[in-house]
């Protein structure tokens, strides 16, 4: 049996996209190999946040469309990469051999590469938080600017695990100011699924950094996934807030033209966005070179308030 064969029935008998179908390949051998990769699959790592506008639910529908992963894609030989990693869904689907992330959430970034290189320290800390609302709002009102790597890493996954909605927000000055959210016993370590995600970061860059400097690497082959912030759907559903500078026309134009500019390389790029008449025009603007704009179902729920909830269609911008 040839390896693609291999990773062909891994693919199909497990269930799971073609590249990590690939690293899964790497990993076993033998006789009793689909046994083997069944329970690496079943121990797959998973995002570590909750993180708004995570992807993972619409992964899926992707696949179902047959839109996601690029069929040319070689995880072999080139590279993936996530300029907007956030909550990473989709490199924890992929789960690439090489790949380059980068957010320009400095604590996100922080807490990555803690889990990445000290992951039993970070458990050991994370142990000591719990759940109540004056230890809340005390951690909360701590200054990540006076604290070490591993203190921002602990307070980052505390806050995502035990504020309202899991939700990331802060003030014109870069404070966090999510309430205290109610849950019922909410796990704050995860210890098991940190050392996953910690194995799976062996190898794999994540930097502070705007999107436009991660990229500059990209080659042809190379398979690119943007997921900025969306662009508002209405002044009022606006949430741009992950960081203290909004996303708004000028940026995402910006980001239409680096979208471009990758595609003349030869690498393989997909986009998400809201599907709302600016976006369909600024990308509409380049369907001539090849782009394709496909519309997807999204269960969003950004607004807190239930009349907001609801379906809300996206974009899914690919040149593939
Ligand atoms: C829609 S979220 C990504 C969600 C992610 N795909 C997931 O599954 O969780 C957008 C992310 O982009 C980051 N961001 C905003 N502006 C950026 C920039 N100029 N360069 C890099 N990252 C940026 C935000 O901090 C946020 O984490």
């Amino acid at each position: 049996m040839t390896r693609n064969q291999k990773v062909e029935e891994i693919s199909n008998r497990l269930n799971i996209n073609y590249i990590y179908a690939h690293s899964v390949a790497d990993r076993v051998t033998g006789d009793n190999y689909i046994e083997d990769a069944r329970r690496l699959v079943i121990d797959k790592p998973k995002p570590f946040v909750k993180w708004v506008g995570g992807k993972r639910q619409l992964l899926k529908q992707f696949r179902d469309l047959k839109l996601y992963p690029p069929e040319k894609f070689n995880p072999k030989i080139n590279r993936y990469f996530e300029p907007f990693v956030g909550g990473g869904a989709v490199f924890f689907d992929l789960l690439p051999r090489q790949a380059f992330l980068s957010d320009l959430n400095s604590e996100l970034v922080v807490t990555y590469n803690v889990i990445k290189n000290d992951v039993e320290s970070l458990i050991k800390s994370l142990k000591k938080y719990k759940y109540d609302k004056d230890f809340y709002l005390e951690i909360r009102a701590k200054n990540p600017d006076k604290l070490s790597d591993l203190e921002i890493a602990s307070r980052f996954i505390y806050l995502n695990r035990t504020c309202f909605n899991g939700m990331y927000r802060v003030n014109s000055k870069g404070g966090f100011n999510v309430p205290f959210g109610a849950y019922t016993n909410p796990m704050i370590c995860d210890e098991v699924n940190l050392r996953r995600v910690s194995e799976s970061l062996k190898g794999v860059e994540i930097k502070n950094q705007d999107y436009k400097e991660i990229i500059k690497n990209a080659k042809k082959g190379d398979f690119i996934y943007f997921d900025p912030p969306y662009y508002p759907v209405s002044k009022t559903a606006s949430f741009t807030s992950y960081t203290k500078d909004a996303f708004l026309d000028k940026e995402q134009i910006k980001l239409r033209d680096t979208f471009l500019e990758l595609h003349k390389r030869g690498c393989l790029v997909m986009l998400s966005n809201s599907d709302t008449p600016f976006i369909n025009k600024i990308y509409g603007e380049i369907e001539k070179f090849g782009i394709k704009i496909k519309k997807v179902d999204a269960g969003r729920a950004i607004n807190s308030k239930s009349s907001g909830r609801g379906k809300i269609k996206e974009v899914l911008v690919i040149n593939y």
